[in-house]
């Protein structure tokens, strides 16, 4: 059973802006109604996975967003810690420190000119390739910075819209091998590399299903929670054999963030391709790798623990 991460919402509210969502937001938060809506995302999700939680922390607003933690390499129980562009959230980096040491993981820092902001920025895909996304948060030096951590082919995404300014809220592989995309958060070159590399399994998303944040879906167990979708969309998923649980997250929203920015993946689907199916990618890279940003990933295999 997949292991996810979640925040208690205790301390979850709007206090400042850091994203276009949370524009005149400030102070608009329903706490009780923020904790129902939390608690129905904890409910499902305990039903499908194991749900391992952090305590909310009213100094630090947006530690809810377990996503930005940092990224999880559960083969080797390392955690690439985020180093969060916005001083609003650094404090949030020794919180996360403190509970992934205390459950056993090894701590990796990056180098300070590297902004990260986790797996809010760096989603793996079904085939094992690690997307990341730059821009409004990630810089330049990121990727590179990863690369000597992470054995899998790393993909970059530029984001051009400041609306949809983590990879997750415009972005969502799928087990499977599908994935939702919102093709205006992205420049042209990052479209053509996501058209080339997913074919027809790269399903486009509407300007409004954009701003339902339906990519910023989590899915476990075959099953993808959402926010809201459309009839399309519902008809769309439900082809590919996905069941769907539609939820309003219209708090968190407030915030730019909704399903996926609540839960962070300690192991389970998303990591499944890493261990068997490298050397095949390896040679698919380099045939159809031509003129991707792709870093390359010379690391000798890690061993698998656990
Ligand atoms: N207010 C938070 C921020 O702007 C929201 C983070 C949402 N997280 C995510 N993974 N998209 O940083």
């Amino acid at each position: 059973m997949e292991t996810l991460l979640m925040c208690t919402p205790e301390g979850f509210a709007v206090d400042y802006e850091i994203n276009p969502w949370m524009k005149n937001q400030a102070g608009r938060v329903s706490s009780a109604l923020a904790a129902a809506q939390w608690r129905a995302l904890f409910d499902q999700l305990s039903a499908l996975a194991e749900v391992r939680l952090m305590t909310g922390d009213r100094a630090w607003p947006d530690l809810v967003f377990t996503a930005n933690a940092g990224l999880p390499l559960p083969l080797d129980r390392k955690f690439i810690l985020s180093n969060f562009r916005h001083p609003q959230r650094q404090g949030e980096k020794a919180i996360d420190r403190a509970w992934f040491e205390a459950a056993g993981w090894t701590c990796v820092e990056l180098p300070a000119a590297a902004v990260f902001e986790g797996a809010g920025d760096a989603l793996f895909d079904a085939r094992g390739r690690l997307w990341l996304g730059g821009g409004p948060r990630s810089t330049d030096a990121t990727p590179g910075c990863l690369a000597d951590h992470v054995d899998a082919p790393i993909h970059r995404l530029t984001l051009v819209d400041p609306a949809f300014y983590h990879l997750d809220t415009c972005f969502c592989p799928l087990p499977g091998g599908a994935a939702l995309y919102l093709p205006t958060a992205f420049d042209a070159a990052s479209r053509q590399l996501l058209e080339r590399e997913f074919g027809d399994a790269l399903i486009a998303l509407t300007p409004e299903e954009g701003r339902l944040f339906c990519a910023n879906a989590v899915c476990a167990d075959r099953t993808v929670l959402m926010n809201r979708a459309t009839p399309r969309l519902q008809a769309l998923l439900a082809a590919l054999g996905f069941a769907l649980r539609e939820t309003p997250w219209s708090e968190f929203m407030k915030a730019g963030g909704s399903a996926k920015c609540l839960t962070l993946s300690l192991d389970g689907w998303v990591y499944e391709a890493l261990p068997t199916a490298m050397p095949a990618r390896r040679e698919d890279g380099d045939k159809t790798g031509r003129g991707t940003r792709r870093t390359a990933q010379t690391a000798p295999r890690r061993a698998v623990h656990d």
